[in-house]
């Protein structure tokens, strides 16, 4: 099958090992992949001539607006939209500005609702198009140190179980990918700040774990519609200490 997609954040952990595992299929497969990152040009490298790299911040309005027409005009038609993109920035709620507040909920919130809403219309077009949304175990159950990214992911979850009701008669499927601990750079900043003894990846995810559930679910016949995939470190134990 050759499909047209759209992936937020996919120049980096999970998002990047998605797009490999998109690209990387079959000889039978060929994809056609637009990147929506902030700085996606800079990892040129990264990417087969063919893919369309395009710079914005799904935080943004009119950012999202011009790569939805750079995106579609490159695709034609879109077939998957897979929202990725996300930070986290762990401390605890009362040591937070209100700015880092506004940008964790902008980018991991507000972020993929313009994004789906930029291209819903064109996901409706298709007879049998899909949303990913990546969520989060906090998304699931609040962990301290993530209140306002724990906010965030409750809410998109929320969004998934609303729109999916909304678009089933346009035959859109919507399906939560939710990991726990994922060995990817997002946690980088967590360790700048508190050291590196403050993150254990001994048990974590890898992106590829993530990317192969994301092809399990987007691979399901017409009929079958997974809502939901929770994807956790098999320790269970919480990978940091985020406050
Ligand atoms: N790693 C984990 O343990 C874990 C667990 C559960 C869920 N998740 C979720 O998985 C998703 C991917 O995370 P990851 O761990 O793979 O993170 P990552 O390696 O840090 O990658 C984040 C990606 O998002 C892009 N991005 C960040 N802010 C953006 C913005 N404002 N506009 C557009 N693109 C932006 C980054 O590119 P630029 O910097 O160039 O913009 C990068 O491509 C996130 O939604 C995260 O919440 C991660």
């Amino acid at each position: 099958m050759n499909r047209n997609i759209v992936i937020t954040g996919g120049t980096s952990g999970i998002g990047y090992a998605i797009y490999k595992a998109l690209t990387n299929l079959n000889n039978s497969e060929c994809n056609k992949i637009a990147i929506i990152a902030r700085h996606s040009s800079q990892k040129k490298s990264l990417f087969s001539a063919d893919t369309l790299l395009i710079d914005a911040d799904i935080s943004k309005k009119e950012d999202v607006d011009t790569a939805e027409k750079k995106a579609m005009e490159f695709l034609g038609n879109i077939d998957i939209l897979i929202n990725n993109a996300g930070i986290t920035n762990p401390s605890s709620f009362s040591k937070k500005t209100k700015d880092e507040i506004e940008r964790t909920i902008l980018v991991n919130l507000l972020g993929p609702l313009y994004i789906t809403h930029s291209f819903l219309p064109h996901l409706s077009r298709q007879k049998n198009s899909i949303i990913v949304n990546i969520t989060s175990a906090a998304g699931e159950t609040g962990i301290p140190g993530l209140s306002v990214y724990s906010a965030a992911k409750f809410g998109l979850k929320g969004f998934s179980e609303a729109l999916r009701k909304e678009v089933a008669v346009n035959n859109i499927r919507i399906i939560d990918i939710s990991p726990g601990g994922v060995e990817t750079p997002i946690h980088d900043t967590l360790v700048a700040r508190k050291g590196k003894d403050s993150v254990n990846m001994d048990n974590a995810l890898n992106p590829e774990d993530v990317a192969d559930a994301v092809i399990y679910a987007i691979n399901q016949p017409r009929n079958t519609s997974i809502h939901e995939l929770k994807i956790r470190h098999s320790s269970l134990k919480m990978i940091g200490t985020y406050i």
